[in-house]
């Protein structure tokens, strides 16, 4: 009877289960009332009764061993395989939103275009900046207001006074300390002043450095380089005028505006009637800058200009109050969705 018991054993071990009919076959064969389990269970009774006890209790591992392998394969057959699960075609798909890229990173996209096409690179600055790289290299004497409390963002860094950068003019001093003329490069990044939150100034906002230097650079170039900007940005009909101007790092300076792209020069309440927009501040770089960076100013010239993101993006999206642009709005950020 043990023989018996144990050769059934390896018969079930064996036994291979693929497909419900087989399955069903394994439980009458083994499990069903006329299985095999049951006539052996019937044949205990002629087993003497010193042995009964062990015979009993190897057909209870038998049945046990019956019951959880036909237990175990049921629930793998029944459990659907993915490849098999029906898909309905004719459900309405779920509408996934697509994200859209913030105004100001669409014209920041088309600046870099615009200067990489005429030989641009980019480089970038540290926001934290030092009094050399923010003033002292540009030429801001001591007492310039500029570097007054109510302009800047002074912080406290290992007990060395640092300042929030407050214009983007900080690159172009790492860019030339660092490398050897000709230098071509524009500098986007974010900059700080400490100014009352309204719409139409912000404690910070963006800007981009532009910086060329070269033998033989001139203001003529310059001009050139603006008006190329100027129409590849708002449009071939776009002009340009520059109007003299003062920063302590430039020398002529100037201010450009640009003819109104929202009345086409013709007067509007944005334009305040004059036909044109201020856009960016501009410059033959100053030789005391670039002495002050290593750049011999008898070999060398150049010109710089930076403009404001902000004031780019107001123009060709019209967006007239700047705290929109940091507030997170979903139904103001939607509604950019072209671009680069
Ligand atoms: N740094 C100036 C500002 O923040 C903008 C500027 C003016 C940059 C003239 C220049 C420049 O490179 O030449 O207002």
């Amino acid at each position: 009877m043990k023989d018996k018991i144990e050769s059934i054993i390896e018969e079930i071990n064996h036994f291979t289960i693929n497909d419900i009919q087989t399955l069903e076959k394994f439980r009458i064969q083994y499990l069903g009332t006329k299985g095999i389990l049951k006539d052996l269970f019937g044949d205990l009774k002629s087993v003497p009764n010193e042995d009964k006890k062990d015979v009993g209790q190897l057909l209870n591992g038998l049945r046990t061993l019956a019951e959880e392998k036909f237990n175990l394969q049921k629930e793998t057959l029944d459990t659907p395989k993915e490849s098999t699960l029906k898909m309905d075609t004719s459900r309405p798909g779920v509408d996934s939103e697509v994200g859209s890229r913030h105004p100001l990173m669409l014209v920041r996209s088309e600046i870099i275009e615009i200067f990489s096409r005429i030989g641009y690179s980019v480089s970038e600055g540290p926001e934290i900046e030092d009094d050399w790289h923010n003033f002292s290299a540009l030429n801001f004497p001591p007492e310039h207001p500029a570097r007054d409390m109510q302009d800047t963002f002074f912080i406290e860094n290992n007990g060395e006074e640092m300042a929030l950068r407050t214009h983007t003019s900080s690159v172009q001093v790492r860019v030339m300390e660092n490398q050897k003329p000709p230098i071509r490069t524009i500098s986007p990044g974010r900059v700080f002043r400490n100014e009352a939150i309204s719409a139409r100034a912000h404690c910070f906002f963006h800007q981009v450095e532009g910086l060329y230097i070269d033998k033989n650079v001139s203001f003529a170039d310059l001009k050139q380089t603006l008006l190329y900007f100027a129409q590849e940005m708002f449009g071939d009909k776009a002009k340009i005028r520059l109007r003299p101007s003062y920063f302590p790092f430039t020398e002529p300076s100037a201010e450009v505006d640009v003819s109104c792209t929202i009345c086409n020069a013709k007067g509007c309440n944005v334009c305040k009637n004059t036909g044109w927009l201020e856009i960016l501040g501009c410059g033959m770089v100053d030789p005391s800058v670039l002495e002050s960076c290593g750049i011999d100013s008898k070999e060398y010239t150049g010109f710089a200009f930076g403009m404001g993101i902000e004031r780019i993006t107001q123009l060709k999206y019209k967006v007239n109050d700047l705290r929109l642009y940091s507030e997170n709005d979903v139904r103001f950020l939607k509604q950019f969705t072209g671009g680069i």
